[in-house]
């Protein structure tokens, strides 16, 4: 029988595995900007910066005992973990606001213009190839959570459905 704190826990693993997943989606289409557009490009960029914003949200307990502990007492994995996340921040700002002054689309719509400048380009493109490898090690360090909580809630997800729906269909019968 589950009690209420472990059904809350559950659904808390559910809610972060489906914002971590359209993270996921969300990053491998704005690394494809000649396959949107630059519309699609530059608007998915500016929510995805809002959609970080949760996911950090979302971790803030872990956040708040990992800062307060940093410099104490930490586990190893921990400090891994900390470190390549102050890591991803650090390289997503710099994404989104070089992103956000060679702008082509959004400054526009603003009455602002977007640098040429190719510094900045550059910048952008570098920091996105980076940003590939460290939420490479990122998911790769959650890998074993990624894989509990996807075999739970998605793929456990559709013998049940489909359990139902045979259970209406032989009751219908
Ligand atoms: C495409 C981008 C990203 C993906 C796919 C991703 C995925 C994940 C996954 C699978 C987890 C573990 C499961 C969970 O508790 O949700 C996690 C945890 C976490 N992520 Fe991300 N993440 C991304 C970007 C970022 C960025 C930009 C930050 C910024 C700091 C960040 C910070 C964190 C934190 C603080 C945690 C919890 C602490 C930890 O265990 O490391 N993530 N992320
Ligand atoms: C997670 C967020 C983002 C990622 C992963 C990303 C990734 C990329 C990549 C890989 C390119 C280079 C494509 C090529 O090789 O030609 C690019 C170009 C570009 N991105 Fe982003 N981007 C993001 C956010 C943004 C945002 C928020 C904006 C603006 C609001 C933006 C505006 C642009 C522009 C204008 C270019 C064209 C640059 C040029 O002319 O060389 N991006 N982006």
């Amino acid at each position: 029988m589950t009690t209420l704190a472990t059904r809350k826990k559950l659904s808390e693993t559910a809610r972060n595995l489906f914002v971590d997943l359209a993270i996921a989606a969300g990053f491998l289409i704005a690394l494809q900007p000649h396959f949107t557009g630059m519309t699609i490009h530059e608007w998915l960029g500016i929510s995805l910066g809002g959609a970080f914003l949760l996911h950090i949200l979302l971790h803030w307990r872990w956040l708040y005992a990992t800062t307060s502990r940093f410099f104490k007492k930490l586990a190893r994995q921990s400090r891994i973990n900390f470190i390549l996340n102050l890591a991803l921040l650090i390289d997503f700002t710099i994404i989104t606001l070089s992103g956000i002054l060679i702008s082509e689309e959004v400054l526009p719509l603003l009455g602002l213009e977007g640098s040429h400048d190719m510094v900045w380009k550059s910048l952008h493109t570098t920091s996105a190839d980076l940003a590939i490898w460290i939420v490479g090690l990122h998911i790769a360090l959650h890998w074993k959570w990624v894989l509990s909580a996807a075999r739970k809630y998605l793929f456990g997800w559709l013998p049940r459905r489909k359990r139902a729906s045979v259970a209406q269909t032989s009751s219908a019968a």
